[in-house]
């Protein structure tokens, strides 16, 4: 990057927002690599913008105009992983009637991207290592290997040497992914990105809703916004800009109704989302958790009992806010029982993060007097209930949970939960 109007010409065509000097370092190194074929590894935790730096390389790269495939290799199933990747032939398996190309032959002369490449199982981490050496790879079921001409870059928000050291990631795979290592920075290392972000996020939602006015933070509560630690990072801050600029009547944004979305200044123990990385896996922090993920379970349960109790009387005002909607409720209007209140919450925001834990934490009296409530199983099913919501993803349940994955792991042994 030559000068400081290519970079500013290069974040406007990509949306990207920040004057932060680490995050333009990383997008500078992006376009400095892009015309050789190295295999990139970016790294950073969840929600900080690690997709659009592929896009960058592979339309700075002589591969521009060719296929471009964005893989979230979390999201696809064990089972069927290596014949998404590598493809597979007819009759391979059972299901398997005709042939199927995978996207190492479909992305052939043009750029692959591996996002949540931590997540890969180790039996397709050797195929990938086969093809990262030899340009060729097996479909399942062929012992016929087959070339291919593709770009690898891969994220991640794993702490991949601890990955290694727990026999989950290869070491010689994550040398040969990482021969650039791009960084991207949290937002809470990003000084004052932070507003800049709000604002254009606010600017966006006013246009796509048609809001006459875009929503504005006071001096007061942009010092809030300054301070929060931002956990969820810009995923967190864009979720939350969106819900201020529907919810909100007042246009002007202040500490306490930033508050009112768990927006508190240098805190973000509140939100229910587990840190990546280290700090959460300290014994004092799981304890937190811990209680957090109980209360979690009370609260849910309570909701649960509410909701049918409502449903017999044949009142169904509960859901008076449908779910999956995005119809603007204002704030004030918000009815102040737990449930109503976190399901409000829930629907609108589509956002776990923004979820208040902490809203009607029963005390322990409150526990421990109704004898109907076993701490234990509670704690178990909906450990279980994650697990199957987030399809046996480990990492996913436990940001769900408000736990760290080692937490999950911990507790998925000692409930002897079988996975
Ligand atoms: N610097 C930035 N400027 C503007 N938007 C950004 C920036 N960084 C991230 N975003 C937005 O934040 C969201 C999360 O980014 P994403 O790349 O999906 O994060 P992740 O690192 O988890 O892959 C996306 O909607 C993205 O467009
Ligand atoms: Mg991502």
């Amino acid at each position: 990057m030559s000068t400081n109007s290519d970079m500013q010409t290069l974040m406007n065509r990509y949306g990207i927002v920040g004057r932060n000097e680490a995050l333009r370092e990383a997008l500078a190194t992006a376009v400095l690599v892009a015309p050789t074929d190295l295999s990139v590894l970016i790294q950073g935790e969840s929600g900080v913008g690690k997709e659009v730096i592929p896009r960058i390389i592979h339309d700075h790269s002589k591969r521009r105009g060719k296929t471009y495939i964005a893989i979230n290799c979390g999201a696809i199933p064990e089972g069927t992983i290596d014949s998404e990747l590598f493809g597979h032939e007819k009759g391979a398996f059972t299901s398997a009637i005709g042939e199927h190309e995978g996207f190492f032959g479909t992305a052939n002369g043009g750029t692959l991207f591996l996002d949540e490449v931590g997540e890969l199982p180790l039996s397709t981490q050797a195929r990938l290592l086969r093809v990262l050496e030899t340009g060729e790879y097996l479909r399942v079921g062929s012992s016929i290997p087959r070339k291919t001409d593709v770009r690898i870059v891969a994220a991640t928000n794993v702490d991949i040497p601890n990955a290694i050291k727990q026999g989950r990631f290869r070491e010689d795979l994550y040398y040969r992914l990482s021969t650039i290592n791009i960084q991207i920075p949290p937002l809470r290392k990003r000084q004052g990105d932070a507003v800049l972000l709000f604002k254009k996020f606010a600017l966006e939602t006013a246009e796509r809703y048609n809001i006459p006015e875009p929503i504005r933070l006071t001096p007061e509560a942009e010092a809030v916004i300054n301070s929060y630690k931002w956990p969820g990072n810009i995923r967190q801050l864009r979720n939350i800009t969106e819900q201020l600029s529907i919810l909100s009547e007042s246009r002007s944004i202040t500490p306490e109704l930033l508050a009112k979305h768990g927006i508190t200044p240098n805190s973000d123990a509140d939100t229910g989302i587990a840190t990546i990385g280290g700090s959460s896996n300290d014994t004092q922090h799981d304890y937190e958790q811990e209680i957090k993920i109980l209360a979690h379970a009370v609260f849910e349960l309570r909701s649960e009992v509410q909701e049918l109790k409502e449903k017999m009387q044949g009142n169904d005002s509960w859901h008076a806010t449908p779910a999956n909607t995005t119809m603007p409720v204002p704030i004030s209007s918000q009815k102040n029982t737990p449930s109503s209140s976190a399901h409000t919450f829930h629907t609108l925001s589509g956002n776990k993060h923004a979820q208040p834990l902490d809203m009607d934490i029963p005390t322990a009296e409150e526990i421990i007097d109704d004898d109907t409530l076993n701490i234990g199983d509670m704690e178990k099913r909906n450990i279980l209930l994650a697990l199957q919501r987030n399809h046996y993803k480990r990492k996913l349940a436990a940001e769900e949970l408000g736990i760290s994955e080692r937490t999950l792991y911990r507790k998925i042994k000692a409930y002897g939960i079988d996975e």
